[in-house]
């Protein structure tokens, strides 16, 4: 029986390993973590990630070929395939920071790999890394080949498109040269950032026209060339992955001393900062140039829906530039714990276009947030509302009984584009949705700059 060991039981080898097991019953699959949390809760009935499906998967094969254990030397000694996904920050301090991924996780994992492996093993990277950086660690650190052209390399390649091969046809699996690999996972985020950054820009000219971007998405979508998919306008971009990504690419551009490009993709990152910015200043605004004292309810805090993950999720800045101007929040998001939300308000922000450390909040601050387990909670009393995530369940709220027991005058404003601008403007309350006609009252109040 084969034998895979997956380094790292977070967002991205938990889900990949559960999916392997589900797809290749022959293979036994071990994820192994250092934190012992992580790995009780994988093997609890509350999974440390939630992601629709997920559950279902896990207790189909937990037991029978998936594991989860603390034991990373054992199994990683077993095993004939290594998975390495542990968390490649970006760096926060020193040479690229801001920009290039620390790589404290991944070389501590690799420097353990080559300890503890008797045999040959095949090492596969799901880590975003810059591909040479690590292949030189490895290669220091390991006698192993790790290129697919040497007759080893060869076997390797085969052996996990054995793997894929239990469910991806043959056709789809691309093998190329490593810095085609790498490039090709960073230029794919890009662009599908960038196309986000676009229609958010297009979103302030719509607002500012009398346009409507919904409108504009749906017509530019039409052409085939450019596809209706990911051209939702929103409060910014979040995850793990985008903004990481971008600066990876930003830092390898600097690297080669393209210069040019590099500038091109930041500007990908600054749109976002501006969108997030702009969002918070039209709250402002809009409620008579001050927040401060005022109760405002923030409906999601992931950053994305059908997700508890709130890495970069916009509803951080959001909620820090609401604080900054001494609001009240009360926030409620169906899958983020009160403690992860504090956690994300306290943590120190890196600014990667200037090289200084935000502050964390003040405890004072951190007692001007309240997080609550339900929408209607939340926005009881709030002057107004502000809608972080597109979680579904928001289009349906019963938006008279929330108005009912706001202050008034009752604000909306929505970062996501999903309620009916309409039917709450009829309703009684004053909306905002980004990248449509604004709303009488807000016409007259140019946003603060
Ligand atoms: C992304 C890539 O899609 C995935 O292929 C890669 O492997 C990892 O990074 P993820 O970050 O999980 O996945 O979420 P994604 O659905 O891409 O959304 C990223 C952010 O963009 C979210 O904050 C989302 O809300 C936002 N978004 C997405 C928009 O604002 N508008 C859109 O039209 C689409
Ligand atoms: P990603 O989104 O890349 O999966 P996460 O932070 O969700 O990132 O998961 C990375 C996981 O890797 C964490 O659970 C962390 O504890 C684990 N990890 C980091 N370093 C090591 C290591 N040397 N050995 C085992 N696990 C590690």
């Amino acid at each position: 029986m084969v034998k895979i060991c997956c380094i790292g039981a977070g967002y991205v080898g938990g889900p990949t390993m559960a999916v392997i097991a589900l797809k290749c019953p022959s293979i036994e699959v071990a994820v192994v973590d250092i934190s012992v949390p992580r790995i009780t809760a994988w093997n609890s009935d509350q999974l440390p990630i939630y992601e629709p499906g997920l559950e279902e998967v896990v207790n189909q094969c937990r037991g029978k070929n998936l594991f989860q254990h603390t034991n990373v030397e054992k199994h990683v000694s077993e095993a004939d395939i290594i998975f390495v996904s542990v968390n490649t920050p970006t760096k926060t301090r020193g040479l690229g920071a801001g920009k290039a991924a620390d790589l404290t996780y991944w070389e501590s994992a690799a420097r353990m790999i080559a300890d503890v492996s008797r045999s040959n093993k095949i090492v596969v990277e799901k880590s975003t890394v810059p591909r040479e950086l690590l292949f030189r660690t490895f290669l220091t650190l390991t006698e192993f080949s790790l290129e697919g052209e040497t007759p080893d390399g060869q076997k390797a390649v085969q052996a996990l498109k054995d793997v894929y091969a239990h469910w991806v046809p043959e056709g789809r699996i691309i093998t190329t040269n490593l810095w085609s690999a790498e490039l090709s996972k960073l230029a794919a985020n890009a662009f599908l950032a960038q196309r986000i950054s676009s229609v958010n820009a297009m979103s302030a000219l719509c607002e500012a026209t009398g346009a409507d971007v919904s409108q504009v998405s749906h017509a530019i979508g039409k052409d085939t060339r450019i596809g209706p998919r990911f051209l939702n306008s929103s409060v910014g971009f979040g995850g793990s992955c985008f903004q990481k990504d971008i600066l990876n690419l930003v830092y390898i551009c600097e690297c080669n001393g393209l210069t040019e490009v590099a500038n091109y993709w930041k500007q990908v990152i600054k749109v976002n900062d501006y969108q997030k910015n702009r969002f918070v200043n039209r709250v402002v605004s809009s409620m008579f140039n001050t927040v401060s004292g005022k109760k405002i309810a923030v409906l999601g805090f992931a950053f994305k829906k059908d997700t508890g993950d709130t890495r970069e999720t916009p509803a951080i800045d959001v909620c820090k530039g609401l604080l900054g101007d001494k609001a009240r929040l009360s926030i409620y998001d169906p899958q983020v714990t009160e403690d992860q939300i504090q956690r994300e308000l306290s943590m120190n922000k890196y600014d990667w276009d200037h090289p200084i450390h935000l502050q964390p909040m003040s405890p004072a601050t951190v007692k001007q947030v309240s997080v609550v387990w339900d929408a209607y909670e939340a926005t009881k009393d709030a002057h107004g509302i502000c809608i972080v995530t597109e979680w579904e369940e928001f289009k349906t709220l019963d938006f008279q009984r929330i108005f009912d027991n706001m202050q008034k005058p009752a604000f909306v404003f929505d970062g996501r584009n999903v309620v009916n601008v309409k039917k709450l403007r009829e309703i009684g309350f004053i909306v905002y949705s980004i990248g449509k006609p604004l709303d009488p009252w807000l016409k007259g109040m140019p946003a603060l700059a």
